[in-house]
Protein backbone atom coordinates (compact mmCIF):
# COMPACT_ATOMS: atom_id res chain seq x y z
CA UNK A 1 0.00 0.00 0.00
CA UNK A 2 1.11 3.32 -0.71
CA UNK A 3 2.26 5.49 2.08
CA UNK A 4 0.12 7.96 3.20
CA UNK A 5 0.83 11.74 3.29
CA UNK A 6 1.82 12.42 6.96
CA UNK A 7 0.05 15.53 8.15
CA UNK A 8 1.73 16.08 11.85
CA UNK A 9 4.53 14.51 14.08
CA UNK A 10 3.61 14.68 17.78
CA UNK A 11 5.05 13.93 20.72
CA UNK A 12 3.06 10.32 21.29
CA UNK A 13 1.14 10.28 17.67
CA UNK A 14 1.32 10.73 14.20
CA UNK A 15 -1.28 11.92 12.18
CA UNK A 16 -1.72 10.57 8.54
CA UNK A 17 -4.10 11.87 5.64
CA UNK A 18 -6.95 9.61 5.49
CA UNK A 19 -8.69 7.34 2.95
CA UNK A 20 -11.42 9.54 2.01
CA UNK A 21 -11.34 13.29 2.91
CA UNK A 22 -12.41 14.88 6.17
CA UNK A 23 -10.79 11.56 7.43
CA UNK A 24 -6.74 10.88 9.14
CA UNK A 25 -4.55 8.37 10.24
CA UNK A 26 -3.34 8.28 14.08
CA UNK A 27 -0.34 5.93 14.52
CA UNK A 28 0.59 5.61 18.25
CA UNK A 29 3.67 6.01 18.73
CA UNK A 30 6.16 4.07 21.61
CA UNK A 31 7.72 7.24 22.46
CA UNK A 32 7.11 8.79 25.76
CA UNK A 33 8.00 12.35 26.98
CA UNK A 34 7.30 14.06 30.02
CA UNK A 35 8.24 17.41 31.19
CA UNK A 36 6.98 19.75 28.73
CA UNK A 37 9.42 17.48 26.38
CA UNK A 38 12.76 17.50 28.50
CA UNK A 39 12.66 13.81 29.15
CA UNK A 40 12.56 10.82 26.19
CA UNK A 41 11.44 6.88 26.44
CA UNK A 42 10.31 4.29 24.13
CA UNK A 43 8.19 1.86 26.02
CA UNK A 44 8.17 -0.84 23.88
CA UNK A 45 4.15 -2.24 23.11
CA UNK A 46 2.94 1.37 24.47
CA UNK A 47 1.22 2.85 21.23
CA UNK A 48 -0.07 -0.89 20.80
CA UNK A 49 -2.06 -0.86 24.07
CA UNK A 50 -2.79 3.62 23.90
CA UNK A 51 -4.73 2.37 20.51
CA UNK A 52 -6.98 -0.03 21.71
CA UNK A 53 -7.59 1.03 25.40
CA UNK A 54 -8.52 4.80 23.61
CA UNK A 55 -10.59 2.96 21.35
CA UNK A 56 -13.00 1.16 23.65
CA UNK A 57 -13.27 4.49 25.61
CA UNK A 58 -13.87 6.13 23.11
CA UNK A 59 -16.62 3.90 22.00
CA UNK A 60 -18.07 3.45 25.40
CA UNK A 61 -18.61 7.34 24.99
CA UNK A 62 -20.05 7.05 22.10
CA UNK A 63 -22.62 4.85 23.51
CA UNK A 64 -23.89 7.34 25.92
CA UNK A 65 -24.14 10.25 23.36
CA UNK A 66 -20.17 11.88 23.54
CA UNK A 67 -19.55 13.12 20.33
CA UNK A 68 -16.02 11.66 19.31
CA UNK A 69 -13.25 11.95 16.39
CA UNK A 70 -13.31 8.47 16.62
CA UNK A 71 -14.32 6.21 13.63
CA UNK A 72 -12.49 2.90 14.06
CA UNK A 73 -9.47 0.95 14.43
CA UNK A 74 -7.65 -0.09 11.17
CA UNK A 75 -4.94 -2.36 12.65
CA UNK A 76 -2.66 -2.69 16.12
CA UNK A 77 -1.27 0.78 15.71
CA UNK A 78 -3.67 2.85 13.93
CA UNK A 79 -7.27 4.48 14.05
CA UNK A 80 -9.47 6.38 11.33
CA UNK A 81 -10.55 9.87 13.20
CA UNK A 82 -12.48 12.85 11.61
CA UNK A 83 -10.28 15.30 11.36
CA UNK A 84 -11.02 18.38 13.25
CA UNK A 85 -10.12 21.89 13.70
CA UNK A 86 -8.43 21.15 17.32
CA UNK A 87 -8.97 23.77 19.46
CA UNK A 88 -5.77 24.35 21.30
CA UNK A 89 -6.67 24.13 24.72
CA UNK A 90 -5.95 21.18 27.25
CA UNK A 91 -9.02 20.24 29.31
CA UNK A 92 -8.25 18.95 32.79
CA UNK A 93 -10.43 17.46 35.14
CA UNK A 94 -9.23 16.41 38.66
CA UNK A 95 -11.41 14.45 41.00
CA UNK A 96 -8.08 13.72 43.59
CA UNK A 97 -4.84 15.60 44.18
CA UNK A 98 -1.50 14.76 42.04
CA UNK A 99 0.86 16.20 39.66
CA UNK A 100 1.26 20.14 39.30
CA UNK A 101 -2.11 20.61 41.55
CA UNK A 102 0.15 19.01 44.34
CA UNK A 103 3.02 21.28 43.24
CA UNK A 104 0.96 24.49 42.62
CA UNK A 105 -0.84 24.26 45.79
CA UNK A 106 0.65 22.55 48.33
CA UNK A 107 -2.39 20.22 48.92
CA UNK A 108 -1.56 16.66 49.99
CA UNK A 109 -1.16 14.24 47.42
CA UNK A 110 -4.20 11.80 46.81
CA UNK A 111 -6.76 14.03 48.68
CA UNK A 112 -10.15 13.55 47.44
CA UNK A 113 -11.56 16.94 45.81
CA UNK A 114 -14.69 18.23 47.11
CA UNK A 115 -15.65 18.32 43.54
CA UNK A 116 -14.24 17.81 40.46
CA UNK A 117 -12.09 20.43 39.18
CA UNK A 118 -11.69 21.89 35.44
CA UNK A 119 -8.25 23.35 34.91
CA UNK A 120 -7.86 24.74 30.70
CA UNK A 121 -4.08 25.30 29.78
CA UNK A 122 -2.98 26.62 26.66
CA UNK A 123 -1.72 24.03 24.32
CA UNK A 124 1.66 25.44 23.33
CA UNK A 125 4.94 22.89 23.55
CA UNK A 126 7.03 26.13 23.07
CA UNK A 127 5.33 28.62 25.78
CA UNK A 128 5.03 25.04 28.34
CA UNK A 129 1.30 24.88 28.23
CA UNK A 130 0.78 27.61 30.72
CA UNK A 131 -2.54 27.64 32.41
CA UNK A 132 -5.01 29.81 31.25
CA UNK A 133 -8.79 31.41 32.29
CA UNK A 134 -12.30 31.14 30.57
CA UNK A 135 -10.75 35.24 30.34
CA UNK A 136 -8.09 34.15 28.00
CA UNK A 137 -9.52 31.72 25.68
CA UNK A 138 -12.33 34.14 24.99
CA UNK A 139 -10.31 37.05 24.77
CA UNK A 140 -7.63 35.31 22.08
CA UNK A 141 -10.48 33.90 20.46
CA UNK A 142 -9.63 30.26 21.31
CA UNK A 143 -13.33 29.00 21.38
CA UNK A 144 -16.32 31.05 21.84
CA UNK A 145 -18.32 31.39 25.57
CA UNK A 146 -20.98 28.47 24.27
CA UNK A 147 -17.83 26.42 22.87
CA UNK A 148 -16.52 26.54 26.18
CA UNK A 149 -19.85 25.87 27.69
CA UNK A 150 -20.54 22.76 25.27
CA UNK A 151 -16.88 21.69 26.41
CA UNK A 152 -17.05 22.35 30.22
CA UNK A 153 -20.44 20.13 30.00
CA UNK A 154 -18.97 17.42 28.12
CA UNK A 155 -16.02 17.12 30.05
CA UNK A 156 -17.86 16.41 33.76
CA UNK A 157 -19.45 13.91 31.52
CA UNK A 158 -16.93 12.32 30.53
CA UNK A 159 -15.67 12.28 34.01
CA UNK A 160 -18.44 10.94 35.68
CA UNK A 161 -19.24 8.17 33.04
CA UNK A 162 -15.19 7.23 33.14
CA UNK A 163 -14.99 7.34 36.52
CA UNK A 164 -17.69 5.15 37.04
CA UNK A 165 -16.02 2.47 34.53
CA UNK A 166 -12.47 2.92 36.35
CA UNK A 167 -14.46 1.98 39.88
CA UNK A 168 -15.81 -1.26 38.59
CA UNK A 169 -12.47 -2.88 37.04
CA UNK A 170 -10.81 -1.55 40.77
CA UNK A 171 -8.86 1.53 39.54
CA UNK A 172 -9.67 5.42 40.72
CA UNK A 173 -9.61 8.33 37.89
CA UNK A 174 -7.49 10.51 39.77
CA UNK A 175 -7.48 13.40 36.77
CA UNK A 176 -7.40 13.44 33.25
CA UNK A 177 -6.86 15.98 30.15
CA UNK A 178 -8.75 15.94 26.95
CA UNK A 179 -8.80 17.80 23.73
CA UNK A 180 -11.71 19.28 22.14
CA UNK A 181 -11.92 19.87 18.35
CA UNK A 182 -14.58 21.85 15.80
CA UNK A 183 -16.17 19.13 13.49
CA UNK A 184 -17.47 20.91 10.70
CA UNK A 185 -20.75 19.49 8.42
CA UNK A 186 -22.37 21.24 5.82
CA UNK A 187 -23.23 24.08 7.32
CA UNK A 188 -23.20 22.76 10.84
CA UNK A 189 -20.05 23.23 13.55
CA UNK A 190 -20.24 20.92 16.63
CA UNK A 191 -17.55 20.65 19.62
CA UNK A 192 -16.18 16.70 19.57
CA UNK A 193 -14.23 15.12 21.85
CA UNK A 194 -10.60 14.15 19.69
CA UNK A 195 -6.65 12.82 20.55
CA UNK A 196 -6.82 9.77 22.63
CA UNK A 197 -8.17 8.72 26.20
CA UNK A 198 -4.88 6.21 27.29
CA UNK A 199 -2.80 6.63 30.42
CA UNK A 200 -0.47 8.69 28.86
CA UNK A 201 -3.09 11.09 29.40
CA UNK A 202 -4.76 10.33 32.69
CA UNK A 203 -3.81 9.53 36.69
CA UNK A 204 -4.83 5.76 37.29
CA UNK A 205 -4.87 4.39 40.38
CA UNK A 206 -4.75 0.94 41.84
CA UNK A 207 -8.23 1.40 44.07
CA UNK A 208 -7.14 -1.31 46.99
CA UNK A 209 -2.94 0.16 46.89
CA UNK A 210 -2.94 3.37 45.25
CA UNK A 211 -0.57 1.89 43.45
CA UNK A 212 0.03 3.95 39.77
CA UNK A 213 -0.98 2.35 36.96
CA UNK A 214 -0.50 5.35 34.11
CA UNK A 215 2.32 7.83 32.80
CA UNK A 216 3.60 8.93 36.21
CA UNK A 217 5.90 5.51 36.21
CA UNK A 218 7.65 6.87 33.01
CA UNK A 219 7.79 10.72 34.37
CA UNK A 220 9.24 9.22 38.05
CA UNK A 221 11.15 6.25 37.47
CA UNK A 222 9.17 3.68 38.95
CA UNK A 223 9.22 0.97 36.24
CA UNK A 224 7.11 -1.50 34.86
CA UNK A 225 5.37 1.21 32.82
CA UNK A 226 4.07 -1.32 30.18
CA UNK A 227 2.98 -3.88 32.54
CA UNK A 228 1.22 -0.96 34.35
CA UNK A 229 -0.77 0.08 30.82
CA UNK A 230 -1.21 -3.89 30.12
CA UNK A 231 -3.05 -4.28 33.44
CA UNK A 232 -5.20 -1.42 32.53
CA UNK A 233 -6.16 -2.92 29.19
CA UNK A 234 -6.39 -6.82 31.26
CA UNK A 235 -9.28 -5.06 33.35
CA UNK A 236 -11.04 -3.36 30.39
CA UNK A 237 -10.78 -6.95 29.24
CA UNK A 238 -9.45 -5.21 25.68
CA UNK A 239 -5.54 -6.96 26.22
CA UNK A 240 -4.71 -7.37 22.65
CA UNK A 241 -4.00 -11.35 21.78
CA UNK A 242 -0.69 -12.14 22.25
CA UNK A 243 0.36 -9.10 24.45
CA UNK A 244 1.48 -5.72 23.22
CA UNK A 245 5.07 -7.35 21.72
CA UNK A 246 6.38 -4.26 19.18
CA UNK A 247 5.17 -4.86 15.84
CA UNK A 248 7.46 -4.22 13.15
CA UNK A 249 4.66 -2.86 11.09
CA UNK A 250 1.11 -2.47 10.52
CA UNK A 251 -0.97 -5.62 11.15
CA UNK A 252 -4.13 -5.46 9.62
CA UNK A 253 -6.65 -6.89 11.77
CA UNK A 254 -9.85 -6.64 9.80
N1 LIG B 1 -9.24 14.42 15.01
C1 LIG B 1 -8.17 15.18 14.96
N2 LIG B 1 -8.01 16.09 13.95
C2 LIG B 1 -6.91 16.88 13.91
N3 LIG B 1 -5.93 16.87 14.82
C3 LIG B 1 -6.04 16.00 15.85
C4 LIG B 1 -7.16 15.13 15.96
N4 LIG B 1 -7.00 14.40 17.10
C5 LIG B 1 -5.85 14.79 17.66
N5 LIG B 1 -5.26 15.75 16.93
C6 LIG B 1 -3.98 16.42 17.19
O1 LIG B 1 -2.98 15.52 16.77
C7 LIG B 1 -1.87 15.54 17.62
C8 LIG B 1 -1.67 14.14 18.17
O2 LIG B 1 -0.34 13.82 18.34
P1 LIG B 1 0.42 13.94 19.73
O3 LIG B 1 1.63 13.11 19.58
O4 LIG B 1 -0.50 13.69 20.89
O5 LIG B 1 0.79 15.49 19.65
P2 LIG B 1 1.32 16.50 20.73
O6 LIG B 1 2.78 16.28 20.82
O7 LIG B 1 0.94 17.82 20.11
O8 LIG B 1 0.57 16.20 22.00
C9 LIG B 1 -2.20 16.51 18.74
O9 LIG B 1 -1.57 17.76 18.49
C10 LIG B 1 -3.71 16.66 18.65
O10 LIG B 1 -4.15 17.93 19.06
MG1 LIG C 1 -0.62 14.71 22.70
Amino acid sequence: MARRRRIYEGKAKVLFEGPEPGTLVQYFKDDATAFNNQKHGVITGKGVLNNRISEFLMQRLVEIGIPTHFVRRLNMREQLVREVEIIPVEVVIRNVAAGSLVKRFGVPEGQLLPRAIVEYYYKSDSLGDPMISEEHITAFGWATTQEIDDILALSLRVNDFLTGLFVGIGLRLVDFKLEFGRLYNEDEMRIVLADELSPDNMRLWDAKTNEKMDKDRFRQDLGGVKEAYQEVARRLGILPEGGPTDMKGPKVMQ
